[in-house]
């Protein structure tokens, strides 16, 4: 699908025709009469991932507490046998993966591991624009070391609409301990380049770790070959797993010897973890940074979703996303930037996540005009709408039509129907 995109209503059914990914889209519960552009947000339902969740529910119905060791204990090391399937979606080796916690868990997990502060190096290095929840992480864990975080944590502050990855490596002075990045940046979708900051980090003696959220199941990742510390991510955004399903951490092997810096018994060795001994014996593995039982109702939904991934091949995905977003693009340069639209996102491939990042003054009620035209796109303070558009699910008439939409409340400014006072949750 090299072709240049044309404008028209024909254009898309033709590249929907000749999408080797479309067959997915029958997978997923989709809704009538809506077009959903949160898959970045709350990926949607799979068939594979309910029938999976189905059949959890079916075994604890039958079995009670022998669901643990049904099918060779398959719930009982759900973690592990999900990191089978993860494998290929990190590019790591299983064992380095662990399904378990929450995101924000795993992320004081991960800095609480690796986290060795000294007189002389005790800084962790952030940037201004990730996800709060990842800086609260940091700042408690300075805390909890006896530091200020406004002495200890160094943030890389944002020059222009976006990072430039040299002023990372600026920062990496002696002081640094810990890096913690994300990939893909939430709200401009920028891809930073994860070898060149953490090849950096590296040569000047600096543990990093990556927040993959935003980039697991949208970009291609590598973890074995850029050799970082850590990383750790959502499972319900891209990776369709279900609402607040489980997340996921990895841990280069090379760390395997270490103590988790957040211990529990399902970091046990798995030979002498029902033994219920006081002393801790870590498994060296992934599965030894596990806290307690493994909340298996919200890990069922990937063991139905991750089969996809392997099925279709994150190359595939990767091409399919850039491709449907770079018509989306397309549709809003002919049509929507005489409107007051401008695209907030980074227009190279390789810098650009799996969402198109629009801006507007009135983003906000055009976001709620939307919604009212049974478009679901998610807005974020102060001016910018998300829209992803999904290699498994999302159409490209899907697309077309989401702009004709755009074009028809911009033209006859529909929003200012609706009131300027905010919700709760947007
Ligand atoms: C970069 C990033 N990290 C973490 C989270 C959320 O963490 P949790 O799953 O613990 O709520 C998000 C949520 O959108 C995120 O964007």
């Amino acid at each position: 699908m090299d072709q240049e995109f044309k404008d028209g209503k024909d254009f898309p059914l033709f590249l929907d025709n000749n999408d080797p990914l479309g067959h997915f889209r029958q997978r997923f519960y989709l809704k009538k009469g809506t077009i959903y552009m949160s898959g970045n947000s709350l990926g949607l339902a799979s068939i594979d991932a309910v029938e999976a969740m189905l059949n959890l529910i079916e075994k604890w119905k039958d079995e009670g507490i022998k669901i643990w060791n049904v099918d060779e204990n398959k719930y009982l090391l759900y973690s592990s046998n999900l990191a089978k399937l993860m494998a290929s979606v990190v590019g790591a080796d299983p064992d380095e993966i662990a399904v378990t916690d929450s995101t924000t868990v795993n992320i004081h997990q991960g800095v609480s591991t690796f986290y060795k502060p000294t007189a002389d190096k005790y800084k962790i290095l952030v940037d201004d624009k990730n996800f709060p929840t990842d800086r609260y992480a940091i700042d408690s864990q300075v805390r909890l070391k006896g530091y200020e975080p406004k002495d200890a944590v160094k943030i890389v502050k944002c020059k222009g609409r976006f990072f430039d990855e040299d002023d990372f490596i600026e920062a990496m002075t002696p002081d640094v301990a810990l890096i913690l990045l994300p990939t893909v940046y939430y709200r401009s979708a920028q891809v930073l380049d994860m070898k060149k900051i953490s090849d950096a980090a590296k040569e000047r003696n600096i543990m990093i770790g990556w927040d993959l959220s935003h980039a697991v199941g949208a970009i291609e990742i590598d973890l074995k070959s850029l050799d970082i510390d850590f990383a750790i991510w959502c499972t319900y955004k891209y990776l369709n797993g279900g609402p607040g399903s489980s997340a996921g951490i990895y841990i280069n092997r090379k760390h395997f010897h270490m103590l988790p810096g957040l211990a529990g018994w399902y970091g046990n060795k798995s030979e002498s973890q029902f033994k219920l001994l006081q002393d801790f014996d870590h498994r060296k593995d992934a599965n030894g940074w596990q806290l307690g039982t493994p909340h298996i109702l919200s890990m069922a939904g990937l063991e139905g979703s991750l089969k996809l991934f392997n099925e279709a091949g994150l190359k595939n995905i990767r091409k399919k996303s850039l491709h449907i977003t770079g018509y989306m693009m397309f549709l809003v340069d002919a049509k929507l930037t005489k409107y007051g639209f401008a695209i907030g996102n980074p227009r190279e491939d390789e810098k650009r996540g799996g969402h198109v990042c629009l801006e507007h003054d009135e983003s906000y009620r055009i976001s709620l005009a939307l919604k009212a035209r049974g478009v679901v796109p998610d807005f974020r303070d102060p001016n910018v709408i998300r829209f992803a558009p999904i290699a498994f699910y999302t159409s490209y008439e899907e697309v077309y039509r989401i702009v004709e939409i755009l074009l028809d409340i911009v033209k006859n400014e529909s929003y200012k129907e609706i009131s300027q006072k905010r919700n709760l949750v947007v």
